[in-house]
């Protein structure tokens, strides 16, 4: 009914009408923070000096570790993260202190009259020399299925290499922020650009010392997240929490472009390497990879990354012989964090470049590679889940049949022939994406829903609208099982005195979760209004349908409206409102094993990219993608072709343009749009194509239609070997490289390696 419905903020976003953090209206007597970070990457804070700053007109406090009356801990999965340093700093970016100043300007002023000392001690920037060095996170974990050693000895072909993947900055376009200010009794509420309500207001009451009850965290939409704000929006919105329990006065924090990027942590950089082993018929018996994950200096979310780096480091493969182990590096860069993918790309790196390399050994086509090992039904991942529903081979077929792989290989060939200073490259790249948070215990969410007298709705969920147009999909679901207009019901704030205990907006899950207590709420509410109904009209219950505002009996409309049963309701004090919980049934994940079943399905999908490299200059354009991916049923094409095309184009940056660069000292290079290159309208893809896979869904979807946040970015993924194999066809003596991002830069090296 409501399939085709528009994103319900891209009017509010146009006219920009839309309300984000630092559109609120400030209330009176609003201060300004600012953080003071470390400028070291690690060393001892010898000495450090306020007094100058502090002198400053309309300044009004500056904190730190000192005035923290609970605990200095904001650290989620393991407690090993301050929110200001205390005798160390171990990141170059690292907060120390936060200014509150009567306006950003002094704010600002004073932040360059703070003097600090420190005494220097060796910094670790990559997860390599932090191996080397034994400077973990946490112990590494293993994922094994078969028996690898002994399939490699009964393999034709094995071949070893590595991959380097580079980090990605999230770049969302509202940067973080927050805005705190302080309600009676010592209770604060808290405006946060953040996807994990609950985490604030857990993280705040643990570090201010106080219960979680006495503070309420609101958020309203934000400009973006990408995973960056799933742990990441946390710090600042404490630290303005402290200063509102200090000072009892409203306390806004928005940083600034600059801050954001050299505060916060990105996507991880990866080094790994791999062993692949196949028989003479290409099919890949034993895969061995060791991926070093640079976790930054505190463990943030690294560990779960890691683990779902484990879960998909096969892809869609099926690979009867599996050893995967990865190392959560403690180096001394910004924590790095959750980016759309969260792990997984990472991992299917891996295996696509040891396939890579196999085929360029071999001398063949990869696509006959991956082609032979795509995952059957009932075919068993390395962590135990059995695959069902698998639709790797079907979208691999149909996207065969709909782009002609041979055709298409074909003209390229026919171009490179043809011409000596540009070559084309085309590659395919084929998906599946787990959908749960991989830590059990995190899926369930929860809706509340009221019915107001006069048949308007307001609804509540624990979901953050962030772009991915969530709240659209949860209206969508009110209305139509409702059978009401869009117009009649209102998506509430994300509250957490509505919605407690919520999981982050992540793992692509958000929709999934939300929308299936949304569903659960609202089947109540109607249950309890049909009974009305069916009394107003003399019928059996059993017959009343609810559509378009109207009561009907079976299939005939009546006059009776939606308005006047909820009327009769409310005389008859029938209760309508309804608060629901969902939990994911049948998942469970087992870690003393490293088996279980932590996916409630997959989603998959195959695309096929074509470059153009030019070998004059090593610049690059992407042709085409077609994709055919696996929505199940979509309940809003609309929305989920955004999804997969936004989520192609961010995989393409952070496989060909996007460099995140520190230096040996630890500070951030790539600190700017200047020297950090994102995809813009020129770099797309001149021609993308996106071809659903109908498939039956799911029932653990949300009305059958699959989770499509995170899954199309790793269509991205193919952009790296269609770039080699044009480069191939230019120099013969290229030796294949894996390490992302393929820049212009390292294009251009490619071309002219090994040539005389
Ligand atoms: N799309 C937009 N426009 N903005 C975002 O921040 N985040 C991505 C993806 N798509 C994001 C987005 C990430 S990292 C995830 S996990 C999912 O959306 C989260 O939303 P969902 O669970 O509703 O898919
Ligand atoms: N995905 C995204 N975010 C998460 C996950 C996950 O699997 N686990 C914890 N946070
Ligand atoms: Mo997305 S990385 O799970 O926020």
């Amino acid at each position: 009914m409501t399939k085709t419905m528009k994103n319900i903020d891209s009017f509010g976003h146009l006219r920009g009408e839309s309300l984000f953090v630092d559109d609120i209206i400030t209330k009176q007597n609003t201060l300004y923070g600012l953080v003071f970070d470390s400028i070291c990457a690690h060393g001892k804070i010898t000495k450090i000096d306020f007094s100058q700053a502090e002198k400053i007109e309309g300044l009004v406090k500056i904190f730190s570790h000192q005035d923290i009356l609970g605990v200095n801990q904001i650290g989620g999965i393991i407690p090993d993260e301050l929110l200001w340093a205390e005798n160390e700093v171990h990141f170059a970016g690292q907060p120390i202190a936060f200014i509150v100043a009567e306006s950003e300007f002094i704010a600002k002023k004073a932040r360059a009259l703070i003097k600090v000392e420190f005494k220097k001690l060796p910094i670790i920037t990559t997860a390599k020399e932090a191996k080397e060095k034994n400077s973990f996170i946490n112990a590494p974990r293993s994922f094994k299925l078969g028996d690898t050693n002994k399939s490699f000895e009964n393999c034709d072909h094995v071949f070893e290499g590595e991959a380097f993947s580079n980090g990605q900055e999230h770049l969302y376009l509202e940067t973080q922020g927050c805005y705190a200010y302080p309600m009676e009794n010592g209770n604060i509420k808290i405006i946060s650009s953040t996807q994990g309500p609950t985490q604030i207001q857990k993280a705040a009451a643990k570090v201010l010392g106080i219960s979680m009850h006495k503070i309420e965290v609101d958020v309203i939409r934000l400009g973006g997240g990408f995973g960056g704000k799933e742990d990441q929006a946390t710090a600042w919105a404490i630290m303005a929490a402290v200063a509102v329990q200090h000072l009892k006065k409203p306390v806004k924090y928005i940083l600034n472009r600059h801050d954001d990027l050299r505060m916060t942590g990105k996507r991880h950089p990866y080094e790994s390497t791999f062993k692949i082993g196949l028989t003479k018929d290409l099919k890949i018996k034993a895969f061995e990879a060791e991926f070093l994950q640079n976790s930054g200096a505190a463990a943030d979310l690294s560990p779960a990354i890691a683990e779902r780096t484990l879960f998909h480091a096969t892809n869609c493969y099926f690979i009867p012989n599996v050893k995967t182990t990865v190392y959560s590096c403690k180096t001394n860069l910004p924590p790095n964090t959750a980016f759309r993918g969260f792990g997984g790309p990472q991992g299917m790196f891996v295996i696509e470049s040891a396939i890579a390399m196999v085929a360029d050994k071999l001398g063949i086509n990869k696509r006959l590679i991956q082609e032979a090992n795509l995952l059957s039904e009932n075919d068993e991942f390395s962590y135990g889940q059995v695959a069902t529903e698998v639709e790797a081979k079907n979208s691999w077929q149909s996207a065969k049949d709909n782009f002609n792989f041979k055709s298409l290989e074909n003209e390229v060939a026919d171009f490179n022939r043809k011409n000596d200073r540009f070559k084309k490259g085309i590659s395919v790249m084929p998906i599946a994406f787990g959908i749960s948070f991989t830590n059990t215990p995190m899926n369930h969410a929860r809706a509340l829903v009221h019915i107001y007298q006069d048949g308007s709705v307001g609804l509540s969920t624990g979901a953050v609208e962030m772009g991915q147009s969530v709240n659209t999909k949860m209206l969508q679901v009110a209305c139509d099982t409702l059978g009401i207009d869009a117009e009649k019901v209102k998506l509430e704030t994300t509250n957490t005195t509505r919605v407690a205990n919520t999981s982050p907006s992540a793992a692509s899950s958000t929709a999934d979760l939300n929308g299936k207590a949304v569903l659960k709420a609202c089947n109540s509410l109607k249950g309890r209004l049909k009974k009305v109904a069916s009394k107003m009209l003399k019928t059996d219950v059993k017959k009343i349908i609810f559509n378009s505002n109207y009561i009907f009996i079976n299939n005939k409309k009546t006059k009776l409206t939606w308005q006047e049963v909820v009327a009769q309701a409310m005389l008859e004090r029938v209760a309508l409102s309804e608060n629901s919980h969902y939990a994911t049934p049948e998942i469970h994940f087992d870690k003393t094993k490293e088996k279980g079943h932590p996916f409630a399905y997959h989603v998959y999908g195959t695309s096929i990219t074509t470059v153009t490299v030019d070998c004059l200059k090593g610049t690059y354009e992407i042709d085409s993608v077609k994709m055919v991916h696996d929505f199940g049923k979509s309940m809003n094409m609309g929305i989920d072709m955004g999804q997969v095309e936004g989520g192609l184009i961010q995989g393409i940056g952070w496989m060909t343009m996007e460099e995140i660069s520190y230096d040996k000292q630890g500070k951030l290079l790539s600190n700017a749009l200047s020297t950090y290159k994102i995809p813009d309208i020129y770099s797309v893809p001149k021609n993308i194509e996106t071809i659903p896979l109908e498939t039956e869904g799911n029932k653990m979807t949300i009305n059958k239609s699959k989770a499509v946040g995170e899954p199309p970015l790793m269509y991205g993924i193919g952009t790296y070997f269609a770039i080699q194999n044009a480069i191939k066809s230019f120099n013969n003596k290229y030796k294949l490289i894996f390490h992302s991002p393929f820049t212009p830069e390292k294009v251009l090296m490619s071309l002219y390696e090994n040539v005389e």
